[in-house]
């Protein structure tokens, strides 16, 4: 392990895709969420200017004074920046659009690319032992996306069940290799999880197919299903494991968090 990272620490994940619309947003939510259910402690950081994990975490627009845009600023403290959520032990780093200008705001900053990797590792973060840190980032490969790159040990690639899919995704792995190259050799790939899946759907499971073929290994065997309760889940500020626990969709998330932490802790042992 590099000396990026404190050993011990919390488990950091970039949740990142930078095609549009392919369960990022959800991933992040509701594996917190299954994560926190199964006893760990999970902070989110929305580090996207639409605010969308904030929102459906519960907090919301209007009541966002500090935000991610101020963690990587590093001019507000932790504790203001951390806020809790109605679900004990899950806690969010709230984004607004203000993030949005954070691209050209830092472009004369040396350590634009380091900033949320140093916001993390403030010795504050130590008082809240967090097991994890799940980073929602936006659809794009910007400068925030990079940023969460370096601050991660691994990426977690939502992969929507549509065609085209696998396109965008050779361009996300030449990010990941020139983030390793440059600035933190140790990022892996935590993996690919297949979502919106509707296995009645011919298509659905030719990316799937698709993705095993090429990616091996490196998808999780976990696929979350296109579930309604999932995408209802944000309109009542709640994780669907908790708006409808029996949900397809909260199952499957449920076993993803297990997949998750079994590989964590055999890769551990
Ligand atoms: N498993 C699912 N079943 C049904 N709807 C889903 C599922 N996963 C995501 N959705 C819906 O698909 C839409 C896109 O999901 P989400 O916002 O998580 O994607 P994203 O990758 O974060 O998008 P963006 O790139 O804009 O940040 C949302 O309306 C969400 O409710
Ligand atoms: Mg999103």
């Amino acid at each position: 392990m590099s000396d990026l990272f404190r050993p011990g620490g919390p488990r950091i994940i970039a949740v990142a895709n930078q095609k549009g619309g392919v369960g990022k947003t959800t991933t992040t939510i509701n594996l917190a969420s299954a994560l926190v259910e199964t006893g760990l402690r999970v902070l989110v950081v929305d580090l996207d200017p639409q605010g969308n994990a904030s929102t459906g975490l519960g907090i919301d627009a209007s009541d966002r004074e500090f935000t991610t845009y101020d963690l990587l600023i590093g001019e507000t403290a932790l504790q203001d920046v951390i806020r809790a959520t109605e679900i004990e032990d899950l806690g969010i780093v709230p984004a607004t659009v203000d993030l949005s200008s954070a691209d050209i705001e830092l472009i004369a900053n040396e350590r634009r690319s380091f900033l949320l990797h140093d916001a993390l590792r403030q010795t504050e973060m130590d008082e809240y032992d967090w097991d994890y840190i799940l980073i929602d980032c936006p659809p794009s490969l910007n400068l925030l996306t990079v940023n969460a790159m370096i601050a991660s040990h691994s990426v977690l690639i939502p992969l929507q069940s549509e065609f085209f899919a696998l396109e965008g995704v050779s361009q996300l792995m030449i990010t990941i290799r020139e983030v390793r190259q440059t600035a933190n050799a140790d990022l892996r790939i935590e993996g690919i999880v297949l979502t919106m899946y509707d296995k009645r759907n011919n298509l659905s499971q030719q990316v799937e197919q698709d993705a095993r073929d090429n990616l091996g290994d490196l998808v999780f065997e976990t696929k979350i299903p296109r579930n309604v309760r999932v995408s209802e889940a944000p309109s009542y500020a709640l994780p669907v494991i908790q708006y409808d626990p029996n949900s397809q969709g909260a199952i499957a998330y449920r076993a993803l968090a297990n997949e998750l932490v079994n590989k964590h802790q055999r890769l551990a042992a």
